[in-house]
């Protein structure tokens, strides 16, 4: 009988994703501790590895993609992959694929609360509570800006973007989108949104949500400047990912007052993050939860799993990221 490929699932999954997996490989898992494993440990645990399931805060770079003479593919458990090297994949004909489509709601879900918590200051309104403070109504308590018929800035109108701006309708909001390219007129047509350049949705935007991939090219996106251009009772929501925004230009306009406030599911350098936002109060916080349902969570491993399945069986996997890899691939 032929062995089973040899797998690494770096990070706890379900318990029943897990013995899905077993069914076909074997799998070294992290069920246990569930302790992130650093670049030492990954290298050692990755050494005879046919493939592997990290998750986005597992960073797969060259190095040890070198120390992995057997890996064939790298299927990532989340939609965003700038935690993996794609070009040194290339190289070594690894595949790597990610997990598009099965987040979209529940990611658009995320974004919502925090766009409507940081309006309405829920959180802030919450710690004020829990500690005492209460001692009656009063006209003026956490005054916040309104949701509903108010301008909505999406940048990066992919799926998840699309299914912000759906949201959006139910109330009724302007809809405003910025993209690298635009969107077909169909496209436009069912999300009510209309392509504007990413200056006048910064001007023109009650509410400003970022919703692309963090690459070299969006670092630091939002920065200094953009801020500048927003209006003062704006709200700023990222639940994309860190790097996007420049934390710490974030933290001096929020200090200031020169936008209203911010909602973020991700941070610069996480799960380390600039400790200036925990002294301000208009600012929404959540540890990088965008995709995290037990439904959703568990479609996403499953997905990644079905990835894997196709690539150590030698089928082009559905959401295969890198097709130069594939043409010349490990076998
Ligand atoms: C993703 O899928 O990219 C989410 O951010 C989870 O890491």
């Amino acid at each position: 009988m032929t062995p089973k490929p040899r797998i690494l699932v770096t990070r706890a999954t379900f318990d029943d994703v897990v013995a899905k997996l077993r069914e076909r490989f074997d799998v070294e898992d992290n069920q246990k501790d569930d302790t992130p494993w650093g670049a030492d440990e990954l290298r050692r645990r990755l050494a005879d590895k046919d493939g592997v399931l990290p998750t986005g805060s597992d960073r797969i770079d060259a190095a040890l993609l070198d120390a992995a003479p057997r890996l064939k593919a790298v299927c990532n458990i989340a939609v965003g992959y700038n935690n993996i090297d794609i070009a040194a994949c290339n190289a070594r004909g690894i595949a790597a694929t990610n997990t598009p489509g099965v987040l979209d709601e529940t990611t658009a879900d995320t974004t919502w609360v925090l766009l409507m918590a940081a309006a309405r200051r829920i959180t802030e309104a919450e710690r004020w509570l829990r500690v005492g403070n209460w001692k009656g109504w009063k006209n003026d308590q956490f005054l916040g800006v309104d949701v509903h018929h108010a301008t909505l800035g999406i940048v990066g109108m992919g799926r998840i973007g699309q299914a912000i701006a759906q949201r959006a309708k139910g109330f009724s909001m302007r809809v405003i989108y910025h993209n690298r390219k635009r969107l077909p007129a169909k496209i436009e047509r069912a999300t009510g949104a209309r392509y504007v350049s990413l200056e006048r949705l910064l001007k023109d935007s009650d509410f400003v949500s970022l919703n692309m991939p963090y690459s070299p090219s969006s670092h630091h996106l939002i920065g200094a400047a953009q801020l500048a251009l927003m209006k003062r009772t704006a709200v700023l929501v990222n639940a994309a990912r860190g790097g996007i925004v420049d934390d710490a230009a974030l933290i001096a306009a929020l200090k200031e007052k020169r936008i209203a406030a911010a909602g973020l599911d991700v941070f610069e350098g996480e799960p380390k993050f600039n400790p200036g936002f925990l002294e301000l109060d208009n600012v929404a916080l959540a540890p990088h939860i965008g995709s995290a349902t037990r439904a959703t969570r568990t479609a996403m491993a499953l997905l990644a799993a079905k990835n894997l399945t196709a690539a150590l069986s030698g089928k082009r996997p559905p959401n295969l990221l890198n097709p130069e890899a594939w043409a010349k691939r490990r076998r």
